[in-house]
């Protein structure tokens, strides 16, 4: 779906992994309020998004409205306040009958609430995949993308169906991003069992992403979920968790508090240069080069000729990198790009200390924490 929307991965923040269904339009303004005063509008973060549990009833006509005790005010006052802002305004749907919080879905009113949201001011649709007994996804996505085209209001279509139907191989026709897997469980390296379904920590959900980067690219990306950033992992999972997103190319949604962020929890979400890793407009999604003892090494191509390298330490104790540029073998067939490692080609510089760390003539040699990353940029000396 090429339409000039999400060139970039989607920055923003959504209300669910932190909120669930209990949100209001207090919190959500306060939010946007945040995402100002904490610089992230101006580290690149765009869209508050509201996920499941806005909703209250249809009305006679079939219409939708928010749930009256919960946002008093409505949508249109909500989206022209975070307009407002600079920033704009995403809500949560379901292709089926009920949304997975059980509120009404869009199933049969598709056209009629893309024009809803694009009455009220809505700019991005994440659109679930709960009770939707005898849809086909490609087709229901489908449904739903040309009803927000009709409504004519540029709208990012964020497609959920969490990886069952391969949405990577018809997605692009269709969304601008779609989620690879199943939710996201804050934890570093755990699977969490519901029952009737799991959900994954950040190393499950990376190791998930494997044979997916062909999909990517600008206007079309694959999503791994949103961020568990500041929801109570250690600041070194943190940390490992928005790196690794960077270098996918992921969607940057963060699902914390923001009213309520640690200064180590800001630092992390407004790493400039880390968000330029992901941002680069280049588009193209980082992949793994070689893994040992639990210590992977990841590459990512860049627009300007430089290169993201990130080292990330899956293990319980701290690893030694010792890299020889010189002697690795670095290609990308996606980029048709090689790591050109003549002698001192490359100055490096350390993403997270923020420093000048010599150049590819020597080998690079560093200690990566334990469940933590060392993410460099090598910028191509002209
Ligand atoms: C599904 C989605 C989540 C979230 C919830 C809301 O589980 O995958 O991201 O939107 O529904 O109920």
């Amino acid at each position: 779906k090429f339409d000039g929307l999400a060139l970039t991965p989607p920055m923003g923040w959504n209300s669910w992994n932190k909120f669930a269904c209990n949100i209001n339009e207090k919190l959500i303004m306060e939010i946007a309020e945040v995402m100002v005063s904490s610089g992230m509008r101006d580290a690149g973060y765009e869209y508050i998004n509201l996920d499941d549990c806005w909703h209250g009833d249809r009305d006679s006509l079939g219409f939708i409205h928010p749930d009256p005790e919960r946002f008093p005010s409505g949508m249109k006052v909500l989206a022209d306040f975070i307009h407002s802002k600079g920033l704009r305004m995403g809500l949560y749907s379901d292709a089926g009958s009920r949304t997975c919080g059980g509120r009404p879905g869009s199933r049969g009113y598709e056209f009629q609430d893309a024009l809803t949201y694009a009455n009220w001011g809505v700019d991005y649709l994440k659109y679930d995949w709960c009770n939707t007994e005898g849809l086909k996804a490609e087709g229901a996505y489908k449904t739903m993308a040309a009803a927000l085209k009709k409504a004519g209001r540029p709208i990012i279509l964020s497609i959920c169906e969490w990886g069952d139907d391969e949405p990577w191989k018809w997605g692009p026709a269709v969304g601008h991003l779609w989620r690879t897997t199943g939710d996201i469980f804050n934890c570093f390296d755990c699977v969490e069992d519901h029952g009737t379904w799991k959900s994954f920590g950040v190393m499950q959900i990376l190791d998930r992403q494997k044979g997916l980067r062909q999909y990517a690219g600008p206007g079309r990306w694959n999503d791994p979920d949103m961020l568990e950033v500041g929801n109570g992992m250690q600041e070194n999972e943190d940390r490992a968790h928005f790196s690794m997103w960077a270098m996918i190319a992921a969607p940057l949604i963060a699902g914390n508090d923001l009213r309520a962020m640690t200064k180590e929890t800001i630092g992390i979400l407004t790493n400039k240069e880390v968000i330029a890793v992901n941002q680069d407009s280049l588009g193209i999604q980082g992949f793994q080069y070689s893994v040992k003892d639990k210590l992977e090494t990841w590459f990512k191509p860049l627009k300007d000729g430089s290169w993201a390298v990130c080292f990330l330490n899956r293990n319980d104790s701290p690893q030694e990198v010792d890299f020889d540029w010189a002697k690795e073998a670095v290609q990308d067939s996606l980029s048709k790009r090689d790591l050109d490692n003549r002698a001192g080609e490359y100055t490096i510089r350390n993403l997270w200390t923020k420093k000048a760390s010599g150049t590819t003539e020597k080998r690079f040699k560093a200690t990566v924490p334990s469940h933590d990353v060392v993410m460099l940029r090598l910028i191509r000396n002209i």
